[in-house]
């Protein structure tokens, strides 16, 4: 069945954040159409995307069951680091999936993982002074839409649980998640519940930037969202983006 967009826009009638809701049956990329849309407090929802953009140009595969969207909204980049959109929004859909029963945790910079398979991923594109946050949860997705390669590291919420699950209600709540910490941005809220959940800290771990591979104990998120690592000659790192895996 497809999502059902008067329901969400029944559910979301208060929001203070959603202004506009555009959905789509089948797009390049979400992302994409919001940053051709701009404005602030739009949603960009897609049944299907064609050409789903990942982290680092990679492809993000978007078959039907899954829930593909995109939230602009407006920055405050003087006073809150970009990174700590990312953490913001990776919490809420972790919150949101925890709700479920499932046992969830965050890699950062901002993979949902389930039973060590990603089930979610973000993407934030800045420009000027707006955000775009695409999110991508394997939903009602049956693992073998996935490329073969690919089987062994990702999962799906009905994989995990066994059963269909509401994406317009799981969309509905993640919104809720994200609008209560946007309005209010307690750093120190959005840092800590992120540290709450994640697996990177207290391990070491390889870290692939721009081809040269740095291994070492990831310590602690900054303030600003950066990842801490101490290598094994004993020089304090800093990144803000980069692939990390866990050794
Ligand atoms: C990652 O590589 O982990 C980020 C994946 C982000 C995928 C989502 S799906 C909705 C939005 N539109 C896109 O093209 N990408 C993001």
């Amino acid at each position: 069945m497809n999502i059902d967009l008067n329901k969400i826009e029944l559910l979301l009638r208060d929001s203070k954040l959603i202004q506009r809701i555009f959905y789509y049956e089948f797009i390049d990329s979400t992302n994409d159409v919001a940053k051709d849309l701009m404005g602030h407090g739009l949603l960009v929802i897609a049944e299907k995307q064609k050409r789903g953009k990942g982290r680092r140009g990679r492809l993000w595969i978007s078959p039907y069951g899954g829930l593909w969207f995109s939230l602009v909204m407006k920055l405050n980049r003087n006073r809150y680091p970009i990174p700590l959109y990312n953490l913001m929004v990776g919490v809420a859909v972790a919150r949101v999936i925890k709700k479920l029963g499932l046992d969830v945790c965050l890699k950062w910079p901002n993979d949902v993982i389930i039973n060590n398979k990603k089930v979610c991923g973000i993407l934030s594109e800045v420009i000027k002074d707006r955000i775009v946050i695409g999110i991508g949860i394997n939903v009602n997705v049956d693992i073998q839409e996935f490329p073969i390669d690919l089987r062994s590291s990702v999962t799906s919420l009905m994989n995990e649980l066994g059963n269909e699950v509401d994406r317009e209600e799981l969309l509905v709540n993640i919104i809720k998640e994200i609008e209560n910490m946007y309005l209010k941005f307690d750093k120190n809220e959005i840092l800590k519940s992120w540290k709450a959940l994640d697996m990177t800290l207290n391990k070491y771990v390889r870290v692939l930037l721009n081809n040269k591979v740095i291994e070492g104990l990831a310590i602690d998120i900054d303030n600003d969202g950066a990842l801490l690592i101490i290598t094994s000659n004993n020089e304090l790192m800093k990144f803000y983006s980069c692939d990390v895996s866990i050794r």
